[in-house]
């Protein structure tokens, strides 16, 4: 991709990575990905956030085609993850007198991710940097959104937020740069629906924080909205902001109590012990919802279970212990459990297992590391369940409803 002009003051120079099918081990890609870099030109010479070290050529090709590299007086660093400032210091090489931004909260990361002594200012939401008598940059620190070190930058005259992860989308889209490019169907059949699995995978976790960002950009005006990944926004830009919104409030309904009951199951008998701690909680005025966890599933299948958990008081884990461990289904999911806060929820684990509930074990450690308030003792039955093995589910109940209610 080559360097392509915004406005008068204002380029695009970051570059594709259409190919890309896996992100941070952790996001499967199905249309890529970009890293987005951005030049301001003027009386002073702004870059801000750089491209993955792999792609430097591009990205220096492209901004030599507007500057020369050297004239570079700012390098905005909005966040110090390696997809976006991992060529700072091949940039620095053909840049040296430029100054590196930071928010106040990235200096640990600055040092520890280059392991240089490198000289930094320090922005934060009073920061102004003046580049000429009509450019202003000011700072937004937006802590979380993804790491605790990322800010956002405002270019006050052209009314565009820089927000690097925040509003992206790993979406490397065909034709054009901005989101208006696209007709409607690509718009909202792959890109929005790139949007929202960006969403629940890299920032639903920190939603309280990413509501603060969006109080704290409510009063800016803002034309175009230039995330680090995928399309830049220059259409719906408010519906964007609103989904981030919306998406975020999840909190537990204060009128009913809910709990979310996940399991895998080889021969059923795990199966049959989540159906019967589901009609109990019933009984007992939860709001239930059970989710299978089958073999392969897809990560926007996963994200539709989080997101029920994310609204609930309680969360049930069930599996069978094979080989020692849990079923592979619920290991992903255990990973996946990263993507939604679970601080203060109650945990339950119950399983069938033949001669000893090794996977059990491990399913508890796994929630007491994410901070739920687990309740005593495990629930699980010898092989298949019979009526009579069915009975201490009474008792794991009585425990999950206390728990739930702040009485245990
Ligand atoms: C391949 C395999 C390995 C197993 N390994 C263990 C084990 O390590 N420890 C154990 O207690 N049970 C083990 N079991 C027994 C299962 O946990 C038991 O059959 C259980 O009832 C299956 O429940 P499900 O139908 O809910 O999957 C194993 C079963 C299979 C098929
Ligand atoms: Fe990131
Ligand atoms: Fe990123």
């Amino acid at each position: 991709m080559p360097a392509i002009k915004i406005s008068d003051t204002l380029y695009s120079v970051g570059v594709k990575h259409p190919d890309l099918k896996v992100f941070d081990l952790l996001m499967p890609l199905m249309h890529g990905t970009t890293y987005n870099s951005f030049l301001i030109t003027g009386e002073k010479n702004v870059v801000i956030d750089t491209v993955k070290l792999k792609f430097f050529g591009e990205f220096i090709e492209n901004i030599k085609q507007v500057i020369d590299p050297s004239k570079i007086d700012y390098i905005v660093i909005q966040h110090n993850e390696l997809d976006h400032a991992g060529s700072l210091l091949k940039l620095l090489e053909l840049a040296p007198g430029a100054k590196i931004v930071i928010s106040k909260a990235a200096e640990n990361f600055l040092n520890n991710s280059f392991n240089s002594k490198l000289d930094f200012i320090k922005a934060d939401d009073t920061t102004e940097i003046k580049l000429g008598p009509s450019q202003t940059l000011k700072f937004v620190s937006a802590p979380f959104l993804h790491w605790p070190d990322t800010m956002f930058t405002y270019y006050a005259e052209e009314k565009a937020l820089f927000t690097c992860d925040a509003f992206g989308a790993h979406y490397c889209q065909k034709k054009g740069l901005y989101s208006g490019d696209m007709d409607r169907a690509e718009f909202e059949d792959d890109y929005f629906k790139q949007f929202k699995i960006y969403f629940e995978i890299i920032m639903r976790v920190y939603s309280t924080k990413v509501v603060s960002a969006c109080e704290k950009i409510k009063s800016l005006p803002i034309n175009l909205l230039l995330p680090s990944h995928g399309p830049l926004v220059n259409a719906d830009i408010a519906r964007h902001v609103k989904c981030y919104i919306d998406w975020s409030f999840s909190a537990p309904s204060a009128e009913c109590k809910k709990a979310v009951i996940v399991y895998s199951s080889m021969y059923g008998s795990t199966m049959k012990m989540a159906y019967h701690i589901e009609s109990l909680l019933k009984l007992r005025g939860v709001k239930t919802f059970v989710a299978e966890i089958p073999f392969a599933m897809s990560e926007s299948q996963m994200a539709d279970v989080i997101k029920e958990i994310a609204v609930s008081d309680a969360l049930l884990i069930g599996s069978s212990t094979i080989c020692s461990t849990v079923l592979k289904p619920i290991w992903d999911f255990l990973f996946f459990l990263a993507t939604v806060e679970l601080k203060g929820k109650t945990g339950g684990v119950f399983g069938s297992f033949g001669w000893d509930p090794q996977g059990l074990k491990i399913i508890e450690l796994v929630l007491s590391n994410y901070k739920m308030k687990l309740i005593k003792d495990m629930y699980k039955i010898k092989f298949v369940p019979s009526e009579d093995k069915l009975l201490p589910a009474q008792e794991f109940v009585d425990r999950l409803v206390k728990s739930m209610n702040g009485e245990e």
